[in-house]
């Protein structure tokens, strides 16, 4: 069986040195290739701390993290930072592109930090994920210029820049209406279907959440449930 894209044994994640604050309280975890995943639990039980973890954003206390079947606790900044581009792409609420570029060049900006110069098809490329997400007509626009869920659009492009096997997204629709959050949530998922990209998808909307293959709860810094629902 081909490794999962994501493996969290026994992770633990503390903050503070005088007074010592166990966030997430030993999490193990697999993540299988093309599942499509939603973390859900009350606010301060420990969600974006674990993402981040997961996201070799930040390291855990203590505990292993592997990604697609490579260990991440002997590897230095350079090496997680690495392993990151071209395994992970993330997702947030707020979207974080740059307002000085245009659409494209935003979704363009993971595959030039990648190769460290730009290339003649990197533009095209970008064109094409934007086609994806539906706003292809948009590429020339600055990011200001776009509404929320446009935004968003571009962002989901930008992470899906360099075809990463996982996607983290902390709560991706938590800033647009319910119409627009059906949306991109729609967007994330033809992803999920026709590329085979596995989704960790923080949300707060029990209807999202319903519409995931499965579902993750956490409660103060501990996974009290894991469900798989049937494909339908
Ligand atoms: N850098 C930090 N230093 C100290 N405490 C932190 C830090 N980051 C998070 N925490 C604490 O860890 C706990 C969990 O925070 P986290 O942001 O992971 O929760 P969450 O589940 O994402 O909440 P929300 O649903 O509100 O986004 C909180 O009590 C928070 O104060
Ligand atoms: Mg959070």
């Amino acid at each position: 069986m081909a490794d999962p894209v994501l493996m969290l044994d026994a992770v633990t994640k503390s903050f503070g040195t005088t007074v010592v604050t166990e966030v997430i309280k030993g999490v193990s975890l697999r993540i299988e290739r093309g599942e499509f995943t939603a973390l859900v639990g009350p606010s301060g039980s420990g969600k974006s701390t674990l993402l981040n973890i997961l996201g070799l954003l930040d390291r855990p206390t203590s505990g292993r993290v592997a990604i697609v079947g490579e260990e991440t606790t002997t590897l230095d900044d350079a090496g997680l930072t690495r392993l990151r581009g071209r395994s992970i792409g993330f997702v947030f609420q707020f979207h974080h592109l740059l307002p000085g570029l245009t659409v494209a060049e935003n979704v363009m900006m993971p595959m030039i930090a990648e190769r460290g110069r730009t290339s003649k098809e990197m533009h095209p490329r970008a064109v094409r994920l934007l086609e994806r997400v539906g706003i292809a007509a948009k590429a020339d626009a600055r990011p200001a210029e776009l509404s929320g869920g446009q935004q968003q659009r571009v962002a989901i492009a930008r992470a899906l820049a360099l075809d990463p096997p996982l996607v983290l997204a902390d709560e991706p629709t938590g800033n647009l209406d319910t119409k627009t959050a059906d949306q991109i949530f729609e967007v994330l998922r033809e992803f999920n279907r026709e590329l085979g990209v596995a989704f960790l998808i923080v949300t707060h909307d029990p209807r999202l959440a319903a519409r995931c293959d499965r579902t993750l709860t956490l409660v103060d810094g501990r996974i009290v449930s894991d469900v798989r629902i049937a494909a339908t």
